[in-house]
């Protein structure tokens, strides 16, 4: 059966997306591709795609309001699957709230109202919780001792807790919350696992919201809850849009992150001496992995020029971060990982109305997550040859599935 994935999002041929030559590096025939000019017309599965390569094809793209991202109107995406099929996937009521899939001035809206609570202050109020569960988190694996899994010890669970935090969940309910979303977020999910946990966490946070409206406390939720008009189906379809965006990107940041660094031990040398270049090095990873392996995808309401091309309407528009953060005319020697490069601007949390509304939080869990990483852990280091991390080459979101790790207990 097809994975949920396979419906939803453009599929490219497999010598654009397998990283072959080095964990780290975009595939090799993207590379190639990519020096061929900005924007480039690939055929596969018998859908024409538009892939753009170039950094500014690639923010005109993301600030052009012809392009949209509304996955459930695009034309292709319905193509692919029977209109019972798409119903059953995504019902009117599971759409609701998903502002990422959708085009101003309804973004706009639900936009808005999210900015009103990603608030500097709540942001501030979460770094030091964002500190304890990293220090939780590290104080569990030490004392268990070496070795350990780092993505299901340390990667998976800090991200999990902070959105705990955000949306406000009870201590009582991680264990429940977790379960299922790990469970929603495993690679091979079906079509027909898709839909049953998918319900299951629609209920889970119904339940939330439902608390919330009873007993409003400091969260982001709570204050959704009571600051807008927002209905029901609205408030769940956000949590699970913020659950969704937030845990897997941040996890595989961190446990990618901390493979890369263990792979480039003088880029490592270098933090551990500089610790004040953290947050460098944050920007420099986001770059340097791109994590959002497949890209951004769009489709054109209508025809537009681009680079030379004349995208049609209705095209699938699909931009491939992985290559344009290593666009040798932005970044000299952009296949070098350099935690002390001086910071350019990076497309990994992308661009215009649905650049990453996480990204200061991101950027707080990450920084605290690798200076205590490193901190907490000396002498860390891979307990398996690199050659046998096993790559999440299959997954939109790029990164590794465990990291066997050691230290100096
Ligand atoms: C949007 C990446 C962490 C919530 C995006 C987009 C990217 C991205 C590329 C743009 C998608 C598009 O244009 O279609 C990342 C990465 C992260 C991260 C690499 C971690 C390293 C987070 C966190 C949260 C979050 C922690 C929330 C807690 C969102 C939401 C959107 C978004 C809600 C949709 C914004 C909109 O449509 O206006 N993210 N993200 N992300 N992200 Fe993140």
């Amino acid at each position: 059966q097809r994975t949920a994935q396979e419906l939803i999002r453009p599929q490219l041929p497999a010598e654009l997306t397998q990283r072959d030559r080095c964990p780290f590096d975009p595939a090799k025939g993207l590379l190639e591709l990519s020096g061929h000019g900005p924007v480039h017309r690939v055929e596969h599965a018998g859908e024409s795609i538009w892939l753009v390569t170039g950094h500014d094809e690639a923010r005109a793209v993301l600030a052009d309001a012809r392009m949209s991202a509304d996955r459930f109107g695009n034309p292709r995406v319905r193509a692919r699957m029977s209109p019972e099929l798409f119903e059953e996937m995504f019902p009117p009521e599971r759409r609701a709230g998903s502002f990422i899939s959708m085009d101003a001035p309804e973004h706009t809206r639900f936009r808005r109202l999210l900015t009103g609570q990603f608030t500097v202050r709540r942001m501030r109020q979460l770094e030091p919780r964002v500190h304890e569960i990293v220090t939780q988190q590290l104080d569990a694996m030490i004392a268990a001792g070496p070795p350990s899994d780092l993505v299901h010890d340390f990667a998976l669970p800090v991200p999990s807790l902070v959105i705990c935090e955000l949306l406000g969940v009870d201590y009582g309910d991680r264990d429940e919350f977790q379960r299922t979303t790990s469970k929603l977020l495993s690679l091979t999910t079906t079509v027909d696992e898709q839909i049953k946990v998918g319900t299951e966490l629609r209920r889970f946070m119904q339940g939330l919201v439902r608390a919330k409206e009873k007993a409003p406390t400091d969260d982001l939720l709570s204050g959704l809850v009571t600051d807008t008009d927002l209905t029901e189906d609205e408030l769940v379809g956000i949590a699970n849009l913020l659950l969704i965006a937030g845990h897997e990107t941040t996890a595989n940041m961190l446990a990618l992150g901390t493979f890369a660094l263990l792979e480039h031990p003088e880029q490592l040398e270098l933090l551990r001496r500089r610790p004040e270049l953290t947050e460098n090095a944050v920007e420099e990873l986001l770059r340097y992995l791109s994590i959002i392996a497949f890209g951004v995808p769009r489709f054109a309401k209508e025809e537009v020029e681009l680079g030379g091309a004349t995208i049609p309407e209705g095209a699938t528009v699909l931009v491939a971060v992985p290559a344009v953060n290593r666009d040798p005319e932005r970044y000299p020697d952009p296949h070098e990982l350099r935690v002390d490069r001086p910071r350019g601007h990076h497309l990994a949390f992308g661009h215009g109305i649905h650049q990453c509304i996480g990204q200061q939080l991101a950027r707080v869990e990450m920084v605290v997550g690798f200076t205590e990483l490193l901190r907490r852990l000396p002498g860390l280091e891979l307990a398996v040859p690199a050659s046998e991390v096993p790559l999440r080459t299959d997954m939109a979101i790029y990164g590794v599935h465990a990291l066997p790790v050691s230290w100096d207990a």
